[in-house]
């Protein structure tokens, strides 16, 4: 007789929530310029909910910790959150805050600006944050971004990793605060800006520094730093080696929530077993799949389509 299956530890997200107000436009305007822009789309996002969306749709059982206001936006948000499969039980509504917003312009090279009002996210406090709860996902990874109020983020990383979950940081949108967050920190997943930021590095991070950066970060807390590099990939830093995972070329449409992908895979990665290098190579697949699609919740892949994606990329 074969032995049960044990079921999947949880990633538990403590995050934000956001509609995404999405327009085009052939390049950033200048201070004081209008632009014609096209494709307007009003979308799904928030750092949070974008890498809950993404771990969820890869399989994880993820459960999630947030606000949305008492608003058509956050209702919406709550029930496409549900239906990509995450547990929305936990998010808050706020009667008198609006449902967070991104306003997101992207270029024709598929880059973005973002500027976002937090709304209800501001409103997340530790009360929000259920103990018994993180006791019943111990053994799971907690997963936390900077779009909720630092003591927030810093109080959730202390409890939940002495209910014995993992804690990873994604530290976006960069805010150099965060350096006293990171011996709370057991896996840390920093883009360039936010890397150099957090390191306190003079010089602009690349991936011929990235592993004396990584160093740096990991000698205040973290045991595991990913730096992630856009179309050059990732640097995956722990205490015995450092490697870099190259990212597919793709035909880049949006990178918007590219980093929340790559963050949400890692961490349904994790969960489901695999070792660190392994997760980040999948979650690497997984970000430049993202890029080849506009949104941020939109482009999250599925396990079928991210599969697809490694065949036909040849490396599945
Ligand atoms: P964003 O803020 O746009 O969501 P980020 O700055 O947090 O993203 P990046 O380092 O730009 O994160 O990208 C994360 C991952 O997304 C990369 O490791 C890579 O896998 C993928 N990616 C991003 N840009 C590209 C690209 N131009 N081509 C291929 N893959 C990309
Ligand atoms: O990382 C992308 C996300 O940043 C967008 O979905 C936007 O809502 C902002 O939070």
């Amino acid at each position: 007789m074969t032995s049960p299956t044990p079921p999947l530890r949880p990633v538990v997200v403590l995050g934000s929530i956001n509609t995404d107000l999405v327009v085009r436009a052939p390049h950033f305007p200048r201070p004081g310029e209008t632009l014609h822009g096209s494709d307007f789309a009003v979308i799904g996002g928030g750092k949070g909910a974008n890498q809950a969306t993404a771990a969820a749709r890869l399989g994880a059982p993820v459960q999630f910790i947030g606000a949305v206001g008492a608003d058509d936006f956050g209702t919406r948000r709550i029930e496409e959150m549900a239906a990509a499969g995450v547990d929305v039980a936990a998010i808050a509504r706020v009667a008198d805050s609006p449902t967070g917003v991104a306003f997101i312009t992207v270029n024709a090279h598929g880059e973005n600006t973002i500027i976002v009002a937090a709304g209800a996210n501001w409103r997340v406090t530790e009360q929000d944050i259920s103990g018994t709860m993180l006791a019943m996902a111990a053994g799971g990874v907690l997963v936390a971004q900077l779009e909720l109020p630092l003591e927030t983020v810093a109080a959730g990383l202390a409890r939940a990793r002495a209910a014995g979950l993992t804690t990873l940081l994604n530290a976006a949108p960069s805010t150099a605060a965060a350096r006293n967050l990171l011996h709370h920190v057991d896996i840390l997943v920093a883009n360039e800006v936010e890397a150099g930021d957090l390191a306190e590095w003079a010089s602009t991070v690349t991936k011929e520094n990235a592993v004396d950066v990584s160093a740096r970060l990991r000698a205040r807390g973290p045991h595991t730093v990913i730096v992630t590099l856009g179309a050059a990939g990732a640097i995956v830093a722990t205490g015995t080696r450092t490697i870099l995972i190259p990212a597919p070329r793709v035909p880049v449409v949006d990178t918007t929530g590219a980093g929340d992908c790559f963050t949400g895979a890692f961490a349904a990665a994790i969960v489901g077993g695999a070792e660190i290098d392994a997760a980040a190579r999948r979650a690497v697949s997984a970000a430049s799949y993202s890029t080849t699609i506009f949104g941020a919740t939109t482009g999250m892949p599925t396990t079928e389509q991210l599969d697809a994606f490694l065949r036909a990329s040849g490396t599945g």
